[in-house]
């Protein structure tokens, strides 16, 4: 009998997001670039014979617990698709600010099927599958690294490892208010805004050369004018943000997160900067892999 298993739920930012087009199903054709972070939430599952979700840890607030969470989605689809019983405890130690275009509850999910496939190996073939059908970045955690993101975001594309870059991460202040379906306002908002060169192609040769910088992915993210259209506060955050630490920040996903990028060794500057001035800052990295 399997007491516990456990594993890691690292974040993610997008370098880079174009648009390409609505699709007939509702969602839009995307092409990006996802990138890991060291950042990660712990998620583990207990055979329990009170089977539920628990959330805790200092990113714990506003997150659901139980049944909406979509780590528990997660586990009852693996555990559907071995034809068992979801007769485990979900536990997920919060570490990555919620609904903040990191991905957490994407990865979170992604960690609940990779853990349920250790105990069901059977799933093994169907997780791409069975992720795409909790939501769009969730395929990308079950090999995560450094890829390209097409179709929703499935149709994955592994890349040769980042060399290791510090990111600092600018979540949204305290105070702000949540916006209900986040994701699907700001691509609402896109129809209307969207009128960019595509990105992705260029900040991939920069890449490749091994180093990035936050200036090389200014104006890359597609969806970064329409998430200034649903949130607020947004732009004063950036501007904040930028006359600060003196350097421009990108938008990740939908947002609301703004980040900086750059080599390794620097983050602490940046954050120390920010910090001084009273903004709220995660320092980290590019994962190893
Ligand atoms: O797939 P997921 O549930 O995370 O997507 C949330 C919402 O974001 C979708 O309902 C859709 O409105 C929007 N979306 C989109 N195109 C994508 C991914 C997400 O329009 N490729």
């Amino acid at each position: 009998m399997v007491e516990r298993l456990a594993g890691p739920a690292p974040a993610k930012v997008n370098l880079a997001l174009d648009v390409l087009g609505r699709r007939s199903d509702g969602y839009h054709e995307l092409d990006t670039l996802f990138l890991e972070l060291e950042l990660a939430d712990h998620v583990e599952i207990v055979p329990s014979e009170a089977p539920g979700l628990e959330v805790s840890g200092p990113r714990a607030a506003g997150v659901p617990a139980g049944r909406a969470n979509l780590a528990w989605r997660a586990l009852e689809c693996a555990a559907f698709g071995a034809g068992a019983d979801p007769t485990f405890r979900v536990r997920i130690d919060k570490q990555i600010p919620a609904a903040g275009g990191l991905a957490g509850g994407s990865s979170d999910a992604a960690a609940v099927l990779l853990l349920a496939a250790k105990l069901w190996p059977q799933l093994v073939p169907r997780l791409p599958a069975l992720a795409l059908e909790l939501g769009s970045d969730v395929p990308f955690f079950l090999t995560g690294g450094f890829a390209r993101g097409r179709g929703r975001g499935e149709l994955l594309e592994p890349l040769p490892p980042l060399p290791m870059h510090d990111v600092v991460l600018f979540p949204p202040p305290a105070g702000t208010q949540a916006v209900e379906r986040k994701t699907a306002a700001v691509f609402a908002k896109l129809a209307e805004l969207d009128s960019r060169p595509p990105a992705v192609s260029s900040v991939l040769e920069l890449a490749r050369g091994g180093s990035l910088s936050t200036e090389d992915l200014v104006g890359a993210n597609a969806l970064e004018h329409a998430a200034l259209a649903v949130f607020p506060w947004l732009q004063e955050h950036r501007t904040r943000i930028e006359a600060v630490i003196r350097s421009p920040v990108v938008l990740t996903g939908a947002g609301p997160t703004w980040f900086w990028i750059g080599p390794s060794g620097s983050g602490d500057a940046v954050a120390h900067c920010a910090r001084e001035a009273g903004l709220e800052v995660i320092v980290t990295r590019t994962a190893a892999r």
